[in-house]
This record gives C-alpha cells, sequence and structure tokens, in this order.
C-alpha cells in the first residue's frame, strides 16, 4: 500500500499540467455526477439489456485497426460506402478525433468551433480538451438554429456542431436550416450532424446529404436505440477524405474484438430487435408525455422525437431531490442555456417507468398537489 502521506507534492502536478485543464471543469456525466439509486433514468440509455453472446478466444491477437465486418454492418445498415465510415469509441470518440483532426490548437491561435446551446455538453469540453476555441451561437426561442448568428461566424470556426434530434431538448433541428448551414460553410468549415437518436425518427436523418455536402460529417452510435452503451461503440460517416485524415488520429486499435462481435450482432441478425425497442420506446414516451401533462406543477413539456423527455417545472429542484431520494435518478438540466427550472427523464423500462410515476405520485400526495386531468383534480 502507497502510503499517501509520502507521495510528491501536487504542486509539481499543479506547475506541469496545461494551464486551462486545472482549471477545466470535467463533463458531468449521468455516472459521474449521480451515484446509487435504483432506478435510472438519467443518461438516455436502454432499460432492458440486450441478449448477446461472444467468442472470448483470441484475445492474444491485437484486433484489426477498423474491423472490415464491423465496418459493412454498419456501412450497409446507414446506407453509404465502407470508406465513409470510421468506427470509434462511442461518439463521444468521434467528437474528440473530429476536433484534434481538424482544429490546430496553438496558444493564441487556436481554431474554434461553433455550439449551438442548450445542447450536448461534449461539443466544449472535447474543444477545451484540446485548447480549441468555442464560439456559442443560442438556439433560438423556439429551439432552432440561429443562422443569422452562424453567418456572422461563417469565416470563423472549423467545425460547427448541430445535435438532431437535439439532447437534451428533445426535437428535431429544421432539415432546410440544416442545408442552408451546409451551404454557408461549404467552403469554410464542417457541419457535424450529431444523430446519436436517429432511430427513434429515422425518416429525419441527414445521411442522404452525404452525396451532395463534402463537408457533412454525422455522429452515430450503438449506446441508444441499440440498448449498448456499455459496449461503447460509435461511427463517424463523411467523405473518405475526411474518414482518411480522422484515422490517421484515432488510437491504433479502438475497437476491441468482442465490441465488434457484438456490435456485429446487433447490426445484422438483431436489427429486428432493435426495430421492436424503438416502436415500443416512441409508444412509451407518449405515455409519460401525458402522464407529465396531468402534472399541477408542469410549466411546459418540450416535443420529443427520442428516448427522453424535457420538461419544465414550477420547482424542478424539489422534484429533482424527491426522486433521488426515492432511488429514482432523472437530470437536472437547468443550469443549461435557457433551461432553468427543466428536467429530462429517460424513456427507461416499463418498470423503470412505473417507479418514476410511483415517486413523482409520492411527491405529490406529500406536498399535497394533485394531477389535473381535464381540468379535475386527481388524487391518487
Ligand atoms: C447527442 C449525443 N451525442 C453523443 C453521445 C455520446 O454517445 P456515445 O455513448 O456513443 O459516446 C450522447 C450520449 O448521451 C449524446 O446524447
Amino acid at each position: 500500500m502507497v502510503d499517501s502521506s509520502k507521495t510528491p507534492d501536487n504542486n509539481l502536478i499543479n506547475n506541469l499540467v496545461r494551464k486551462d485543464v486545472l482549471n477545466m471543469v470535467p463533463y458531468q456525466s449521468a455516472r459521474r455526477e449521480q451515484s446509487g439509486g435504483s432506478c435510472w433514468l438519467n443518461a438516455n440509455e436502454a432499460g432492458n439489456s440486450n441478449d448477446l453472446s461472444v467468442n472470448l478466444q483470441n484475445l492474444n491477437r491485437y484486433p484489426d485497426f477498423q474491423p472490415q465486418q464491423l465496418i459493412s454492418a454498419y456501412a450497409d445498415y446507414a446506407g453509404v460506402d465502407n470508406s465513409q465510415v470510421l468506427a470509434t469509441r462511442g461518439a463521444d470518440e468521434g467528437i474528440e478525433v473530429l476536433i484534434r483532426t481538424f482544429c490546430e490548437s496553438n496558444a493564441g491561435t487556436s481554431d474554434s468551433i461553433i455550439i449551438c446551446p442548450p445542447t450536448y455538453g461534449m461539443y466544449a469540453i472535447s474543444a477545451k480538451g484540446h485548447a480549441a476555441n468555442i464560439i456559442t451561437v443560442p438556439l433560438t426561442k423556439d429551439l432552432q438554429l440561429n443562422l443569422d448568428g452562424l453567418s456572422e461566424n461563417k469565416d470563423n470556426a472549423k467545425i460547427v456542431f448541430i445535435c438532431s434530434p437535439n439532447n437534451p431538448t428533445g426535437d428535431v433541428i429544421n432539415r432546410d436550416d440544416i442545408i442552408s448551414t451546409l451551404e454557408l460553410f461549404k467552403d469554410s468549415a464542417l457541419v457535424v450532424v450529431d444523430e446519436a437518436y436517429i432511430e427513434f425518427c429515422p425518416e429525419l436523418s441527414t445521411v442522404a446529404l452525404l452525396n451532395d455536402y463534402p463537408n457533412l460529417v454525422i455522429l452515430r452510435t450503438l449506446s441508444k436505440a441499440f440498448a449498448l452503451a456499455g459496449l461503447r461503440c460509435g461511427f463517424t460517416l463523411a467523405s473518405n477524405k475526411i474518414i482518411e485524415m480522422m484515422a490517421k488520429i484515432i488510437a491504433p486499435y479502438p475497437i476491441s474484438n468482442p465490441v465488434s462481435a457484438i456490435a456485429c450482432q446487433a447490426l445484422t441478425t438483431d436489427l429486428a430487435v432493435m426495430q421492436q425497442r424503438v416502436d415500443s420506446t416512441n409508444q412509451l414516451n407518449q405515455h409519460i408525455a401525458s402522464f407529465l401533462d396531468a402534472q399541477p406543477w408542469l410549466v411546459k413539456q418540450f416535443s420529443s422525437k427520442t428516448n427522453y423527455i424535457l420538461f419544465q417545472a414550477d420547482n424542478a429542484q424539489q422534484i429533482f431531490a424527491a426522486l433521488v431520494e426515492q432511488g429514482v435518478l432523472i437530470r437536472n438540466q437547468s443550469s443549461q442555456l435557457g433551461l432553468n427550472n427543466c428536467l429530462r427523464v429517460s424513456i427507461g423500462s416499463i418498470e423503470e417507468l412505473e417507479l418514476f410515476k410511483s415517486a413523482i405520485n409520492n411527491f405529490n400526495r406529500n406536498s399535497n398537489r394533485y394531477s389535473v386531468i381535464n381540468n379535475q383534480e386527481v388524487r391518487p
């Protein structure tokens, strides 16, 4: 056991580490932010696990850099060419590799990315980790792109991140606005459309635009509709030139053999299982939307095309704390730009959502507030 009193003075590390990293606040992932609880509805994962098996032979060998079977399986699934696919450790690694590949990070002259908050937090964190600059062009009041704001920054950035459907708000970004953005930046920047949740509304994917726009990059993942968040497997779709450049920067063996085998199974023989999960998640989404609509404290519910719903309450912190006390973890999004008093609940399993509903009912009972259906108070 190391005697911690003899470990070197932290001053050494404080002096060695990049100054911006010393002061950086890390991404508050659901697992980092909250531990414990028995009902996890805070990370937009599927509620039930997959029933998959894997051969654990040959672990003495390094895997292929980009396992061809996996690349073909995803290319077939997404309707693109093999040369347009890069497999990564989750979509998160795609974000990071894009920034490391395309943004210079030199003191004082770093390149910039554009983010459109409220949105997924990892674009900013990955940029900070690479000492790239961040230009913020907030979404409009109706949670769409601010095209004037983007236009003002036409020549200032290397990458524009658009999340569609957007996390945490849940709705898609208008396709015409994505096309306008691709046109706007066609000679100056990559436009990255993060489609982590696209399986819940596949008809709204931008994948068909890849042929027309060489500056389009699409991020995908197996963490959501495929119920494989623990596997860490995602994909970047883009022109073969972009993929070739990213392949120079990504780690030499990002996808382990077991990950590749499980992902291949999910993308071929088990595709129908994913489709059933999406159908039942979409139904449960409507069920939870009706439940939330009846809540006496509800200020607003955001339209959702995903496996989560964002809602605004008149007392978000109290609801959040009451749920944590009952072991039900959801996500408080109140610190995000424009999302004061907003909470996000993931559409987990039927059992998890029943726990969520009864925890809310308990909270209502304890605070003497009751559901309102057709203008009538309903006492459980
Ligand atoms: C919009 C968005 N993009 C990317 C990710 C990261 O996905 P992965 O688990 O594939 O790294 C998430 C995870 O919550 C997300 O919400």
